[in-house]
């Protein structure tokens, strides 16, 4: 944890999540949710306006999962940054591996994602990571640093960005790093951070993300730099993720 900083632990539903379900977990999280860390629900889009809704009033905010570089157009299926805020958003997860991936999003694609977000008042949760070949080969700090150089706009710091280090072979595998790994590349991540945005770089937020769960999130969550988590799989049961918040403390 970076002094100073109040943690977030944040739930990226994935596409998983129909409106009964969805409130429910919702209320949940709400009720259970303990005063420290910054809760973030992201559901899939056709929940965020009901979830925003449903959870006014109490602690848990609600991000969406992605959105578009373009405030409005022709871009069938896709959804624009405003539209998620005008539906409630605070956050948006920009960048995950499985859009990098699935989708093609190149480092470019993502900062000019997170510009939009930033230009429609979303906070943007930024992803970078390394697939597993990258770390065999010693070189996962170095494809951070590349993502990050390339994926985090200029007005990035004065908003509060938020960065989550997803190593790619971690996320839904039940396989982590070692404590020793992710500190230090939260360290580097940290150190990028405050060159690239002196002043609030040393206090923007650096969530982990890939298999964290009730059973490792204390030993993660107590790294330093690690000021949060992005939790997938133990999102989508209440209980496992209050179990991660109450470990932010
Ligand atoms: P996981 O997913 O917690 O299921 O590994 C994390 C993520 O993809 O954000």
């Amino acid at each position: 944890m970076t002094p100073g900083t109040r943690p977030m632990i944040a739930g990226n539903w994935k596409m998983h999540g129909l409106a009964a379900d969805g409130l429910a977990l919702a209320r949940a999280v709400a009720a259970g949710a303990p005063s420290g860390p910054e809760l973030v629900v992201c559901p899939p889009a056709t929940l965020v306006a009901a979830l925003a809704a449903a959870l006014a009033g109490t602690p848990v905010a609600v991000g969406g999962q992605d959105c578009h570089a373009a405030a409005k157009g022709a871009h069938t299926g896709d959804i624009a940054a405003p539209m998620l805020a005008d539906a409630g958003a605070r956050f948006v997860i920009l960048g995950h591996s499985e859009r990098r991936a699935g989708y093609r999003e190149t480092d470019p694609t993502v900062r000019a994602k997170a510009e939009a977000a930033i230009a429609a008042g979303l906070t943007p949760i930024v992803c970078v990571g390394e697939p597993e070949d990258d770390r065999l080969l010693g070189r996962a700090e170095e494809v951070v640093a590349d993502q990050l150089a390339g994926s985090l706009p200029p007005g990035f710091g004065a908003v509060g960005g938020v960065v989550a280090y997803e190593p790619v072979w971690a996320i839904g595998t039940g396989r982590t790093p070692t404590e020793a790994d992710i500190a230090a590349m939260h360290a580097m991540i940290r150190a990028r951070l405050v060159a690239a945005f002196p002043g609030p770089g040393a206090m923007l937020r650096i969530l982990y993300g890939g298999s964290v769960k009730p059973s490792n999130a204390k030993a993660i969550l107590a790294l330093p730099n690690v000021d949060g988590a992005l939790v997938g799989g133990a999102s989508l049961v209440a209980a496992d993720f209050l179990a991660i918040a109450a470990a932010a403390g």
